[in-house]
């Protein structure tokens, strides 16, 4: 698709945000599932699924999932095991995890940004997510790689090392504008992130500029992968690699609280 919105730097607040607003009147992925039909642990549990996989692999799965755990009610109900089968193929299990013990532990999603940080799980970057998505309100710290590419392109090309609070900043200033008032935190944020998604498209990334940025090790051949192996061959009930990484990641396992000891095997903490 040809796009008609080039890329600048930007000339003042306003401007910049008159060019992502038209940008994602034109060309915003409205259509996506979790933007379609909100609720906050739908809008939850998107964020967690995205914080680390790419919107094409996390499709496919939040439709399966919103089948199977329509609600955070229904999650909470559910086996970890079945959790777990369900997550295969999008990574860092710690993830969902992490859903699951929310679900366990709380009967609705909290609406104030300190009741959400206290889950675990949810850091300053969901929290944030959930206050602009779920329930339309400014957040302060909504900041993730479009984001930072969107801000680090209009504001602030030619710097190094930037700061998330640099871009804090920013962000709180293009809050007070009264367009940004009118348009509401929810379709700002999809705006930018939406604007920032597509710079990437078109090769500008800015995360290097980034003082956060750090590259994801190679899974091949690494613990991570070898752990995944594990977790869901014992979910799977399948039979486990018996080498010495084996067993010291099988002794981590058990330290989190993600497998015990069994009948001579290992089983899910459910
Ligand atoms: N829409 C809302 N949150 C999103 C995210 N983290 N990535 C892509 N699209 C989104």
């Amino acid at each position: 698709m040809k796009r008609s919105v080039i890329p600048t730097q930007a000339k003042n607040d306003a401007q910049f945000v008159k060019h992502i607003v038209s940008h994602y009147e034109k060309y915003g992925r409205h259509e996506l599932v979790w933007r379609t039909k909100i609720t906050p642990y739908r809008i939850l549990v998107s964020e967690i699924m995205l914080q680390q996989t790419q919107v094409s692999r996390v499709l496919p799965k939040y439709q399966t999932w919103m089948k199977l755990y329509p609600t955070l009610f229904r999650l909470g109900e559910a086996s970890f095991t079945d959790v777990l089968k369900l997550w295969q193929g999008l990574g860092y299990q710690r993830r969902a995890k992490a859903l699951h013990e929310i679900a366990r532990n709380v009967k609705a999603l909290p609406k104030s940004y300190a009741e959400l940080l206290k889950l675990k799980g949810i850091g300053p970057y969901t929290a944030s997510a959930i206050l602009a998505f779920a329930y339309d309100v400014f957040p302060d710290h909504l900041v993730e790689t479009n984001i930072r590419t969107a801000l680090i392109e209009a504001f602030h090309q030619g710097e190094t090392n930037i700061h998330d609070g640099k871009l804090y900043d920013d962000l709180a200033r293009l809050h007070k504008l009264a367009s940004v008032q009118k348009l509401g935190a929810r379709h700002f944020y999809y705006a930018l992130m939406d604007y920032g998604a597509y710079l990437k498209s078109e090769k500008i990334s800015h995360n290097i500029k980034s003082a956060h940025y750090s590259r994801q090790s190679p899974y091949i051949g690494s613990v991570r992968q070898l752990r995944a192996k594990i977790l869901f061959a014992i979910a799977h009930k399948e039979k486990l690699p018996s080498d010495e990484r084996a067993q010291s990641v099988l002794e981590k396992l058990i330290e989190e609280k993600y497998i015990v000891e069994r009948k001579g095997g290992y089983a899910i903490v459910e």
